[in-house]
């Protein structure tokens, strides 16, 4: 690969170096171009743009390749828990024994939710969305902690490892209270002797105040599917975040504005509509053939398929694929919208609208169906996913206070009204 390029532009030519990543991929480096040339590169919707460098995970999209820190996601799948790749996202390399037990205890000594967070949640009207309660659940813990908050990079930073534990402990107590709450039931104590999912699953639906026994294969899916979410690299979501970050902010107002982010149906809002999707196609006995049929003729989407970066099957979707039939069995549920994705993708993968696009299933596709036999309602699937995604985000978050970078501040092709006279009101 070349280590420069030159655009040209009339008779003039500017030279631009290239980047290049340890995995090759390569990018114009087009950070002095404006200043050569009095132009800027667009890029709507940033399809093209590189807006970072960042060492958390690198994705083929071609390929359906994903690693966290270099490690293939099919093998973190296998043999690690979420808890250890979080740490392994947030700080770079797998945990020494010792280091995880130390993670570990920092997230469950992270406590009781602080009764001034609890009222926040219960502040908020009994229907409202998860989503919104669990971005201003995240603000309001920040408040708690006051010297977490300086917004001051280097302060922030000295205190981060307590930060993130705390806001990874405190994300699902946030969780399970509103939902607790929202159902007309008392909160179930927090209980440090579980582990990170066993805990979260007795806080949302123990039947006792104390939580009850969680079977592990219940335990074990949740904890698969945190751990496939745990990053992404520069998703809607963790761009918003890192961008929040840019501008100085502590990582508690950077991961409350990713969650907003997150909360879309182009995003991570799309496992609410693939279950959506599936229940009206069940309701409606047809087995997918009309639904397909609309999202090839542009009049609706089919959730769960088509990715931004990947043109290819999205490996978190296979992985899902495969853990769906154990989740279910171990379960001992069966679920009538699994046969139907199952069709679906058999027959969207072989018909020439979706080939032509390249559009495969991604990690929403079959997360929703175990999220549902696990008994979450179906507005708290894109809760999960913030869950899941909080160490990514916080390990973006650290990434951008180390580098100490510029504030993010895109500019843009104005296409408005150019230069008017002010009418007054009795003029117009
Ligand atoms: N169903 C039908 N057609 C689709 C789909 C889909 N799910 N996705 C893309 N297309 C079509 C578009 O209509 C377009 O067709 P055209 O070229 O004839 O106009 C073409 O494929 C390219 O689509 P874009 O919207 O340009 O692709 P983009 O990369 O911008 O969008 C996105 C990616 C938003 C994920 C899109 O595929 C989509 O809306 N999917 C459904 C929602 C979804 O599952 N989102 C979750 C993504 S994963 C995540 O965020 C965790």
């Amino acid at each position: 690969m070349e280590d420069s390029a030159t655009i040209r532009i009339g008779n003039d030519n500017y030279d631009l170096s290239i980047i290049t990543g340890t995995e090759d991929e390569s990018g114009i480096d087009v950070r002095s171009f404006r200043k050569q040339s009095g132009l800027i590169t667009f890029d709507d919707g940033y399809g093209n743009t590189g807006s970072c460098e960042s060492k958390v995970t690198f994705i083929d999209g071609d390929k359906g390749i994903l690693r966290y820190r270099g490690y293939p996601i099919e093998e973190l799948a296998e043999k690690s828990t979420f808890l250890e790749s979080a740490y392994l996202v947030i700080y770079g390399e797998l945990p020494s024994h010792d280091q995880l037990q130390a993670f570990r205890h920092r997230v469950s000594a992270a406590g009781v939710l602080p009764e001034s967070v609890a009222s926040v949640i219960e502040a908020f009207p009994q229907d409202a969305h998860p989503m919104a309660v669990l971005s201003a659940g995240i603000h309001a813990l920040g408040t708690c902690h006051p010297d977490k908050i300086s917004n001051d990079r280097v302060k922030d930073l000295a205190v981060f490892d307590e930060s993130a534990a705390i806001i990874i402990s405190a994300i699902r107590k946030i969780a399970a209270r509103h939902h607790r709450f929202r159902m007309g039931l008392a909160p179930v104590k927090s209980n440090p002797e579980k582990t990170y999912c066993e805990n979260f699953l007795s806080m949302m639906f123990s039947k006792t105040d104390n939580g009850e026994a969680v079977p592990p294969a219940v335990s074990k899916a949740l904890d698969l599917i945190f751990l496939l979410h745990a990053d992404h690299e520069q998703n809607c979501s963790t761009s918003t975040g890192r961008m929040i970050a840019s501008g100085g902010a502590n990582p508690f107002a950077s991961l409350a504005g990713a969650v907003c982010a997150l909360w879309g149906p182009l995003h991570g809002g799309a496992n609410m509509a693939v279950i959506k999707m599936l229940d009206e196609i069940h309701e409606s006995g047809d087995d997918g053939s009309r639904f397909i049929l609309a999202a090839k003729e542009g009049k609706t989407r089919l959730m769960g398929f088509g990715h931004r970066v990947y043109r290819n099957y999205d490996p978190r979707a296979k992985i899902l694929k495969g853990a769906c039939d154990s989740a279910l069995e171990a379960l001992g549920v069966s679920s009538p919208i699994l046969d139907i994705a199952r069709h679906l993708e058999e027959v969207a993968l072989q018909d020439e609208y979706f080939i032509k696009r390249k559009l495969y299933p991604n990690v929403d596709f079959y997360s929703g169906i175990i999220l549902q036999a696990l008994g979450f309602p179906t507005d708290m699937f894109t809760v999960l996913f913030a869950i899941g995604r909080a160490p990514g985000w916080l390990a973006h978050w650290k990434e951008i206070a180390e580098s100490g970078g510029k504030i993010h501040r895109p500019r843009q092709i104005y296409q408005g009204a150019t230069e008017r006279v002010y009418l007054p009101l009795e003029e117009r």
